[in-house]
């Protein structure tokens, strides 16, 4: 039996869970993802902003299905009444935890002064955070974050402290810097520093992409929780391997029948899931079908042809094809 870890009144497995990705973990990919054992899911970011005008794409973001449970609902914002306001709306949607985005790197957030331009202001975040709190009762708020906002000058210590005096329930750290993006090394030791400063739970993210990376990222920060991003492309599997290494299980790694057999049933599930007609929704499966398909020989040509499926018997056709073009060169 793995333990758990409480964040506010939540118990979470500690094994890993699945870190907030937009346009790649939709409901689909989470529910995938939980299917083999992720502990912890987390929406795709929504606009505070936007769900205060009610925006319906952002309404549909905030569902929480009962299979994604334990899940949280993801916010950015830079106003501390908008988020007040976001909150009260989002927990008409019942999430187990809700979350505040002070990481996303990307220009067109941060120029708002949104995602990781907080980390430049930590008083706001911390006003902001302390908003978020008040509004959402006895549902915990917790707030993922960067190393910091200049490589070699990280102050994620200082913000957690501050994020925690706040009233947060958790903090989610990727060991990056803002402008790092997503390249380069996340750094376990930033981690570390911020376990060692707070007392709430702390959640490890960055780099890791298989069961080995995992228990480093759990022995070298002393975190509560690993959380898993681009290393679960194509690979839910993963949750399944850690959670086996955890338990001092045997793991026995997905035959490629497995993964395609998999691959299919993550299709079938985003065109269920999806109110666009089969053509329109087999281009949101297309990215995921390609990453089924990485690390085999051929794999660059045939990840191609994935960009061109619209159908899901074409998909059917192309992962028996692949299945025996490794057949042929056994
Ligand atoms: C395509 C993509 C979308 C992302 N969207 C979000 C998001 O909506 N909210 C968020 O907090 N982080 C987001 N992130 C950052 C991830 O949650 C995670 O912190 C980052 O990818 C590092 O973890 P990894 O090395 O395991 O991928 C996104 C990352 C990627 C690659």
């Amino acid at each position: 039996m793995a333990d758990t870890i409480k964040i506010g009144r939540v118990s979470i497995k500690k094994t890993a869970a699945v870190a907030p990705m937009a346009g790649v973990a939709d409901r689909a990919y989470r529910l995938m993802c939980k299917k083999y054992g992720a502990a912890y899911v987390v929406s795709e970011m929504v606009s505070a902003k936007g769900i205060c005008y009610s925006d319906r794409k952002t309404a549909s973001l905030c569902t929480v299905t009962a299979e994604e449970r334990p899940m949280a609902v993801q916010l950015f914002g830079s106003e501390p009444e908008f988020m007040a306001e976001a909150v009260k709306i989002v927990l008409e949607y019942e999430p187990d935890i809700i979350d505040i985005n002070m990481g996303c790197p990307v220009p067109k957030v941060v120029n708002t002064g949104t995602g990781s331009a907080l980390m430049k202001d930590v008083p706001l975040a911390a006003k902001i955070t302390e908003a978020a709190v008040k509004a959402a009762g006895d549902v915990p708020v917790t707030v993922k974050h960067r190393a910091g906002w200049h490589y070699g000058e990280p102050n994620a210590v200082e913000m957690a402290k501050a994020l925690e005096a706040s009233g947060a329930a958790a903090v989610a750290v990727h060991g990056r810097s803002r402008d790092q993006y997503y390249s380069g090394q996340s750094h376990n030791d930033i981690i570390r520093d911020v376990k060692q400063a707070v007392s709430i739970p702390v959640i490890g993210n960055g780099d890791i992409t298989d069961a080995d990376s995992c228990m480093r990222m759990y022995e070298e920060t002393g975190c509560d929780l690993v959380m898993i991003g681009r290393g679960s492309y194509g690979n839910p599997f993963i949750f399944r391997e850690i959670e086996a290494r955890l338990g001092g299980e045997d793991y026995t790694p997905p035959s490629l029948e497995e993964k395609m057999r998999v691959m299919l049933e993550h299709i079938r599930l985003i065109l269920q899931l999806s109110e666009k007609n089969e053509e329109l929704a087999m281009h949101e499966a297309r990215k995921h079908a390609a990453w089924y398909m990485n690390g085999y020989y051929g794999s660059a040509k045939f990840r191609g042809r994935c960009y061109m499926l619209s159908s899901y018997a074409e998909a059917e056709a192309l992962a028996e094809e692949f299945i025996q073009l490794q057949k042929s060169r056994e």
